[in-house]
């Protein structure tokens, strides 16, 4: 369907996402401490142009103006993330007030503009200094980073709209403990998934303490996920989705909302599971599955799948889809994904508030007369729009739609090769420009009656 501003409701949250890492920059400024993607972007030799998150978008710099460019868009809600070496620059104890001071300013001045602050505390920049006593593979990482949420939270309390304590742990425990393309670089399954236990646990350690400053925040979690589809109608096929979505989606999905590890997966992990007794896990589980009052939700694509025995587990391939329109990531264009996904967890866990915390596409962008003409991200927006209008429709409570990104930035493994924001950054000179997408978007959020 072709969603207009009327399909939602007058108080639902439009805006963008960036994380620290991948646009501040100042890497040497003002008492930050070292994080374990400086220490990978330096030395990994994983980065695809060989750059480095130290200069970034400038936004460090750059905040107050780019607060008055997502005003003038539009934007009723902007998600970005605590860096936690600016912070605590060790990890824990000591607090850089000058990294504090830079947030708190943040949060005012999103307040000002009448935008709503949505605050990540861990889009995966670990201090390095807990990276080297084991990061996310020691237990005690997970009380830093409660201490972590509490001294931020003290801080910013009711002003932030929403706190999500992790982006993406599937990501952080699996790109970066099994696959080896982000920070830390291993690749070993056993670490992946205890690191993900980890991040799972610091997630359920944080929330009492985050509840223990704010009354009015909502306060969750954001997972990426992908729903997977098989490329035949063979049985062993049918069974190789169930793993893959195990894999990635119930892994997380089902110990932070139901309180268990999917059995399914778990028996078939065999011996790299977390070696806990079943107390001790029992333990962790009512820790990770305390209620909360929102999941934030980052889509991007599906995965079309056959049974590939020759694999490890989940013995999935994925194959290519004939026709279909691929970003520059290599990722197919599939706003239907994002409905069915939504559509499923509305069903499967029921009675959460759910909103799209990340959605966007990269594409070759490039400035002409000072105008970026990107018509296939504007096709992206409103067919992904469309999905959520439509998933609305039939009854999947939501409440915001934040894409990625505000800006073009640092992307990770891809460093500076990949362009998914709304407004084209050039990085010799540091101007943005807004790309045709971004004031489509501002048009749509701004130019039609909201439903009443
Ligand atoms: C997500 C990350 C985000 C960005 C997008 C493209 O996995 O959360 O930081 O890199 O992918």
């Amino acid at each position: 369907m072709t969603p207009t501003r009327s399909d939602f409701p007058r108080d639902f949250h439009f805006g963008a996402a960036t994380s620290a890492y991948q646009v501040e920059g100042a890497v040497y400024e003002d008492g930050r401490g070292a994080s374990m993607w400086d220490s990978f972007a330096h030395h990994s030799g994983c980065i695809a142009d060989a750059s480095t998150g130290d200069v970034a978008c400038d936004h460090y710099h750059r905040m107050e103006d780019d607060v008055a460019l997502m005003q003038r868009l539009g934007h009723t809600a902007y998600r970005f993330s605590v860096a936690w070496p600016r912070v605590l620059p060790q990890g824990r104890g000591e607090v850089n007030p000058r990294g504090l001071d830079f947030y708190d300013r943040l949060v005012d001045l999103l307040l000002e503009q009448g935008i709503a602050p949505y605050a990540t505390l861990y889009h995966w920049d670990l201090p390095l200094a807990l990276h080297d006593q084991g990061g996310w593979l020691q237990r005690d990482t997970c009380h830093a980073f409660a201490e972590f949420a509490g001294v931020v939270a003290r801080r910013l309390g009711d002003r932030v709209h929403s706190y999500a304590t992790l982006n993406e742990p599937r990501c952080s425990a699996t790109v970066g403990y099994l696959e080896g393309r982000h920070a830390p670089g291993l690749m070993d399954r056993r670490k992946a998934l205890l690191a993900a236990h980890h991040l799972l646990l610091a997630h359920g350690l944080a929330l009492p303490v985050l509840r223990s400053f704010t009354t009015t925040a909502k306060i969750g979690v954001v997972l990426d996920v992908k729903p997977y589809y098989p490329a035949d109608k063979l049985a062993a096929t049918a069974q190789a989705v169930r793993r893959a979505d195990g894999v990635f989606n119930r892994w997380f999905l089902d110990p932070l909302l139901l309180g268990h590890y999917p059995q399914d997966i778990w028996e078939a992990e065999g011996a790299c599971v977390p070696q806990l007794s079943a107390t001790a896990l029992e333990h962790d589980l009512r820790t990770i599955a305390q209620p909360i009052d929102s999941l934030g939700l980052n889509y991007y694509t599906r995965g079309v799948v056959v049974h590939e025995p020759t694999r490890p587990f989940p013995h999935v391939r994925e194959v290519p889809v004939e026709g279909a329109q691929h970003t520059t990531m290599g990722w197919e264009i599939y706003p239907q994904g994002l409905y069915d996904m939504l559509v499923r967890i509305a069903r499967d866990y029921p009675a959460l508030d759910l909103f799209i915390a990340e959605n966007g596409a990269a594409l070759r962008d490039t400035v002409a007369n000072g105008a970026v003409h990107d018509p296939v991200r504007v096709q992206y927006l409103q067919s992904h729009l469309g999905a959520v209008a439509r998933a609305r429709q039939d009854g999947v409570p939501l409440s915001a739609y934040i894409a990625w990104s505000l800006l073009d930035n640092f992307e990770w493994g891809k460093g500076y090769t990949q362009r998914f924001g709304l407004c084209h950054v050039d990085y010799a000179t540091q101007v943005r420009t807004p790309k045709a997408s971004a004031l489509w978007l501002r048009d749509f959020i701004t130019q039609q009656p909201a439903a009443a």
